[in-house]
C-alpha cells in the first residue's frame, strides 16, 4: 500500500470525557452558525460513553462519507493508491495498467494466503468487496467468482468501477451503493474481502459495518478484512490530528503546507480494538483465524482471515 498516512485517533487517547464533552458540544454550537462543511468528529474509543453523541451526517452528506465521494470525484485513483503517478493529471496507459496489476497481484496473495492457511480447496462463487473503489480488486475477484459484488460509499467511485468493469465486458459484477446496515445486500457470500477501507472509517462505526457484513457470511465462508489496531505516532501529533479532521480550516492550512490543493479532502485513519472484530467473527460462527500482521508507516496493521464453520459439510 503506498500513502502517505496521517497519524490516527486511537482508542487510547487519554481523554478525560467530560472534557471531551466541552470541545463537542462548541463545535456542535459553532456548526449552527457557519455554512463550514465541518467534518464528523472522531466517535473512537476516547469518545465512548460521553453523552454528546455525534454521528457520521448521513442526510447533510457532510463527514467521511462526502470526503469520499470528493475523492471519487476529483482523484479517484490517487484516493485508492495515494501516489502521484495516480494523480487524475498524470494518469496514463501505463500508469493505469500498473495500478491494476496490483490489485491482481493483491488478490492472487490474498487467495493463496487463504489457501496454506484455512482451506486448500478454497474457490468463491459469490463474492463482495466491501469499499471497492474504482473495482481494482473486485475486477480479479470477479475473475475467480461466479459472481462478484463491489459496494462502496461514493457514488463517483462507483461510477468510475462500473465504467472499468464495462470497458472489460465483465458481467458478472453488481455495485452497489453502502449504507450503514448494508440494507441493500441479499443473500450469503462465499468471500467477504475488505482492503484499505476499515482505517478511513471511526471505529464504532467500522465494527458495526463488519458486523453487517458477517450477516452474509455463508457457511464454510471466508472474511478477508484489512485494518490497523495500533498507531505509533506521538500523542501530541495524534491530537493535531484529531483536531485537522475536527475543523476543515486546520486541513486547508496542512494542505497549504505540504503543497496539495487547498480543498483537498483529508483522508482519515483509524485504529480498531483487535479484540472487539475477533469477539464479533467468533459470534458470526467463524471458528478458524489467521492473522498476519505488519507495521506501515507509523501504524500496525492486520490482515485477518477467518472461515466460518461448514455445518451442511460431510463429517
Ligand atoms: C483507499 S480506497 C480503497 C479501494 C479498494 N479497496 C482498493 O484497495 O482498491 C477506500 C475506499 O473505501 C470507500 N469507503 C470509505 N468509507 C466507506 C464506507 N463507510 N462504506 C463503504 N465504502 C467506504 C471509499 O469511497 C473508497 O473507495
Amino acid at each position: 500500500m503506498t500513502r502517505t498516512p496521517d497519524p490516527i485517533i486511537t482508542n487510547d487517547f487519554p481523554v478525560n470525557l467530560a472534557v471531551a464533552a466541552r470541545p463537542a458540544k462548541l463545535l456542535a454550537c459553532v456548526r449552527q452558525v457557519l455554512p463550514l462543511p465541518f467534518y464528523e468528529l472522531p466517535t473512537t474509543g476516547q469518545m465512548r460513553g460521553d453523552p454528546v453523541q455525534f454521528h457520521p451526517h448521513k442526510e447533510d452528506g457532510l463527514g467521511t462519507d462526502a470526503d469520499w465521494d470528493k475523492w471519487g470525484e476529483i482523484d479517484p485513483y490517487f484516493g485508492v493508491l495515494s501516489s502521484d503517478e495516480y494523480r487524475t493529471e498524470n494518469l496514463n496507459a501505463e500508469s493505469e495498467a500498473k495500478f491494476f496489476r496490483s490489485g491482481e497481484e493483491y488478490i492472487g496473495q490474498t487467495l493463496d494466503e487463504i489457501r496454506s492457511h484455512l482451506d486448500k480447496n478454497y474457490h468463491p462463487e459469490r463474492s463482495l468487496d466491501f469499499g471497492c473503489g474504482v473495482g481494482r480488486l473486485l475486477i480479479p475477484l470477479a475473475g475467480l467468482s461466479k459472481e462478484a459484488i463491489g459496494v462502496d460509499v461514493s457514488d463517483h467511485m462507483l461510477a468510475e468501477a462500473s465504467s472499468n468493469c464495462q470497458k472489460r465486458n465483465i458481467q458478472n459484477v453488481s455495485l452497489i451503493k453502502s449504507d450503514d446496515d448494508l440494507t441493500k445486500l441479499t443473500g450469503t457470500f462465499d468471500l467477504i474481502h475488505s482492503f484499505i477501507v476499515l482505517p478511513h472509517i471511526p471505529e464504532e462505526r467500522g465494527l458495526a459495518l463488519i458486523e453487517a457484513m458477517l450477516r452474509h457470511l455463508g457457511p464454510g465462508g471466508v472474511v478477508a478484512i484489512h485494518f490497523f489496531y495500533r498507531c505509533d505516532a506521538p500523542k501530541a501529533t495524534r491530537a493535531l490530528v484529531k483536531l485537522r479532521y475536527a475543523l476543515p480550516i486546520a486541513n486547508y492550512a496542512r494542505n497549504l503546507i505540504r503543497g496539495r490543493p487547498m480543498r483537498e479532502p483529508a483522508m482519515q485513519l483509524h485504529t480498531y480494538d483487535l479484540e472487539a472484530v475477533i469477539s464479533l467473527l467468533s459470534g458470526a460462527g467463524v471458528s478458524s483465524i489467521y492473522l498476519r500482521p505488519y507495521s506501515e508507516q507509523g501504524f500496525q496493521s492486520v490482515a485477518l482471515y477467518g472461515q466460518k464453520s461448514d455445518a451442511t459439510a460431510p463429517k
